[in-house]
């Protein structure tokens, strides 16, 4: 057998072969490096969905699908769930390890000085519809933000680089919130500098105005730790996971050579669809609309259905084709909060049993179909009375930080160049 690190394609039109470097990476699958193929042969490759295309080198996030592994600049999402906060996750992604104590309470202390919005794009949200849906808002604002900050990136400087990021990564809580209560129609809450990045973006969509919580019977309802540690573990299990389909348009548009936070807004938009981040709603609203224990079963039947298009939201997955780990994580969570808020919801009782069906039937098993991260993040964030509409929002919180990261490094990188894929003609 040859030991060439090369793989030989052979046209066999005209037994012309052509030979192509393998390059491997640190883990995972190696890559055939085809850039020069269109030049060598004339065509093109053909991977809609890019289901076996490497966009980029990354040494950011790596996940194993068979495995159901996932690491952020190679510390395992068990570990930093368990071990480390959501803004350790934070400066780990951005600086590629993890910040001694001081780093941490200086990053801290930096995103809650920079939490507040410009005053004038607070008007933003106003001509809006009532009801507008937060995602919508939220994406229009991030672009809105670019605007007050239109200088052109040194891209040499890390200080600015530093900047533009902490900037977005501690105002997005903030045009959530703020996105959130035009959705509702009530007062705007300016961020809190007392309180934590978590807590904060809490307090921000529930406070009444003057920071005071709901008043219950025994005085003031506070938020409690145990729905902050909860809401904080959400946000690191979506801070990143390489290249899906709202972080290459992210970098897409970083290619282009668009604002950064354009580029951030176009990911918003991309993660708003139901078949990757919008999913978490759908989640929610699929067992409302199923309704009972009872009609559990009809609805499974229909997932299966070739001819229906019906599908089980919040299972299957493009890379886990095992469970996916971050989904085991919160599933820990959702039993620990069942037992610690005594919840027993009729929605919990029928997302168990479709679960519990799922895990063993022969449809699902065959497709490798599991729970996703999107299962249960949306039985967990309505144990935590936060509204349906607020959960892909959430998702964005968390992701940002991911789409910074990954927007770095394609700007750093000497091989980025602009995305542009071509295609097979098939028309007149
Ligand atoms: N319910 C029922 N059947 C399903 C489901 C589902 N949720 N997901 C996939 N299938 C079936 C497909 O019909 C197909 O069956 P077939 O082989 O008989 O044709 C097979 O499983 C493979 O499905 P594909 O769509 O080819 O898988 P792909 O990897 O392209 O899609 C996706 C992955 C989009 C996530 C899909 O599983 C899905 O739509 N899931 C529901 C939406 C969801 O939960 N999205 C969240 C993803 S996680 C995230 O973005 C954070």
């Amino acid at each position: 057998m040859s030991t060439k690190k090369s793989m030989t394609l052979i046209d066999n039109r005209t037994n012309t072969q052509y030979e192509y470097p393998i390059l491997d990476g640190t883990r995972g699958p190696s890559v055939v490096d085809l850039r020069s193929f269109f030049k060598d042969t004339g065509m093109f490759t053909f991977d809609p969905g890019y289901t076996s295309t490497a966009s980029c080198q990354s040494e950011i996030t790596f996940i194993n699908g068979a495995k159901g592994e996932l690491r952020y600049r190679g510390i395992p999402i068990e570990e930093l769930a368990e071990n480390h906060s959501y803004l350790e996750a934070c400066f780990l992604l951005l600086n590629g390890r993890l910040p001694d104590k001081e780093e941490l309470t200086d990053f801290d202390l930096e995103l809650r000085h920079r939490a507040f919005i410009p005053e004038s794009s607070r008007y933003l949200f106003t001509a809006f519809p009532d009801g507008a849906h937060p995602m919508a808002t939220l994406s229009a604002s991030v672009t809105a933000l670019s605007s007050f900050y239109a200088t052109h990136l040194n891209l040499e400087s890390d200080e600015e680089f530093s900047e533009m990021a902490n900037r977005i990564l501690a105002k997005i809580p903030t045009l959530a919130a703020f996105a959130y209560r035009h959705y509702l129609g009530i007062p705007f809450i300016q961020p809190d500098i007392d309180l934590s990045f978590t807590e904060n973006f809490l307090a921000m969509m529930r406070a009444y105005p003057g920071h005071k919580m709901k008043l219950g019977r025994d005085g003031h309802q506070n938020i409690t730790p145990l729905e902050v540690e909860a809401l904080d573990t959400i946000f690191t299990l979506h801070a990143d996971h390489e290249q899906n389909a709202s972080t290459t348009v992210v970098r897409g548009v970083a290619s282009t050579g668009a604002h950064p936070y354009v580029a951030i807004s176009s990911g918003i938009a991309a993660l708003w669809g139901r078949a990757h981040g919008g999913a978490n709603e759908s989640v929610i609203a699929q067992l409302t609309m199923i309704g009972s224990v009872d009609n559990v079963d009809a609805f499974i039947a229909r997932a299966k259905d070739p001819d229906d298009d019906f599908r089980l939201m919040g299972f299957g997955h493009r890379v886990y084709k095992n469970f996916d780990p971050r989904a085991k994580i919160l599933k820990k969570l959702q039993d620990k909060l069942k037992e610690e808020l005594d919840l027993d919801s009729n929605l919990m009782k029928i997302a168990a049993r479709i679960e519990e069906i799922a895990l063993s039937d022969e449809y699902f098993v065959s497709r490798n179909l599991y729970p996703n991260i999107d299962f249960y993040s949306g039985i967990i964030l309505t144990a935590l009375q936060i509204p349906k509409e607020m959960f892909t929002p959430i998702f964005v919180i968390g992701r940002t930080i991911g789409w910074i990261a990954q927007w770095t490094e394609f700007k750093k990188d000497p091989m980025s160049k602009i995305a542009r894929p071509r295609q097979l003609y098939t028309g007149k």
